[in-house]
């Protein structure tokens, strides 16, 4: 579609403003807001971080946050043999060489597919982003987490918020939080072994076998499922990784295998676009061997319950003005 104005190509959040629409949440007046106004950005299958509104609520959330992964700098274990930048499979490494969980997406499927004051829980924390970022919209958060200097550090970061952080195997979970007492679950679990987070024998990323890694996060997502009420979501932000020879592992699939045992069916499959960054260095190399660079992750949303209650439950958005 034109601009009628600048004859320029408009883009997606342009368009809304022009087309007529019906109003998503059974509002009868026709809108005439941005998607960004209404969903903070276009709530299309694709998520594209490269724009500019999405970079500019990153810096705000990234100020307030302040956690740019340096607690983990040079602490990962050595990437193992598997790893190189051929076989890598995302771009949110860091200038310390560890991923950080991206806010705007945190805010975003919190603001999506959870609501007000409601109770959050991941059973992989990693580092402070998402509890921050849920806490500072009014949630309740808990994150189990297996090592004990991110706890400390996260517990320290947080001060002052509703987070609640507690070292112990994600499989333990049901050892913290009681049973159908949660209102959403989000995870970035390790994407095998890609990142390896510690020595520690039950750290999911230090398995020899991707079938151990996988028993891990079965075991932990299962007992996670039954944390969350009825009627919830779970949204899992995960990417493949290729297995020696070069060919996909099919990662996010086994997630849906586990999640779909548990009775928690595929609701939306989010792609996630990211930065191409260094990726452009090793994109010649890896074409060598015809592998596409991978520059996107997956982002799954599981429903649990009875979807004919989701519009009842799930109400029109609001968004905190962060500046
Ligand atoms: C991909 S990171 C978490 C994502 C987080 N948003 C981040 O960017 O830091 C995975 C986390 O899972 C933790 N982990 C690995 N195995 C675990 C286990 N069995 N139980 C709990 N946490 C575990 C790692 O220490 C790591 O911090």
């Amino acid at each position: 579609m034109i601009d009628r104005n600048t004859k320029a190509p408009m883009t997606q959040n342009q368009c809304y403003k022009h087309v007529p629409c019906v109003d998503l949440f059974g509002d009868t007046k026709i809108k005439k807001e941005t998607f960004t106004e209404s969903f903070l950005v276009p709530p299309f299958s694709v998520l594209d971080t490269k724009q500019p509104y999405w970079q500019k609520r990153k810096k705000v959330w990234k100020n307030l946050i302040l956690d740019d992964g340096s607690t983990r700098a040079g602490k990962l274990a050595k990437r193992t043999e598997n790893w190189n930048e051929e076989s890598d499979t995302y771009e949110i490494i860091s200038k310390f060489d560890v991923s950080i969980l991206d806010p705007v997406l945190s805010e975003v499927l919190l603001k999506w597919f959870a609501f007000e004051n409601c109770k959050t829980f991941d059973p992989f924390a990693g580092d402070t982003v998402f509890g921050y970022v849920s806490s500072f919209l009014g949630n309740e958060f808990t994150g189990i987490e297996l090592r004990q200097e991110q706890v400390d550090f996260n517990k320290e970061k947080t001060k002052g918020l509703n987070t609640k952080y507690i070292c112990d195997d994600a499989v333990n979970v049901l050892n913290h939080i009681k049973e159908n007492t949660q209102d959403f679950l989000f995870s970035c679990p390790p994407y095998f072994n890609l990142e390896k987070y510690s020595q520690l024998p039950n750290d999911a990323s230090n398995q020899k076998e991707y079938k151990d890694f996988l028993q891990i996060l079965n075991v932990a997502f299962s007992n996670a499922i039954n944390c969350l009420k009825e009627n919830r979501f779970a949204c899992i932000v995960i990417g493949d990784v290729r297995d020696k020879k070069g060919y996909y592992r099919r990662l996010p699939h086994h997630i849906c295998d586990i999640f779909e045992a548990n009775g928690m069916k595929l609701y939306n499959e989010i792609i996630m676009f990211e930065m191409i960054g260094r990726k452009a260095l090793t994109a010649n190399r890896n074409f060598i061997t015809r592998k596409n660079p991978k520059t996107h992750q997956n982002v799954l949303v599981f429903y649990k319950g009875d979807e004919r209650r989701i519009k009842e439950i799930f109400k029109k958005l609001r968004w905190e003005n962060l500046n």
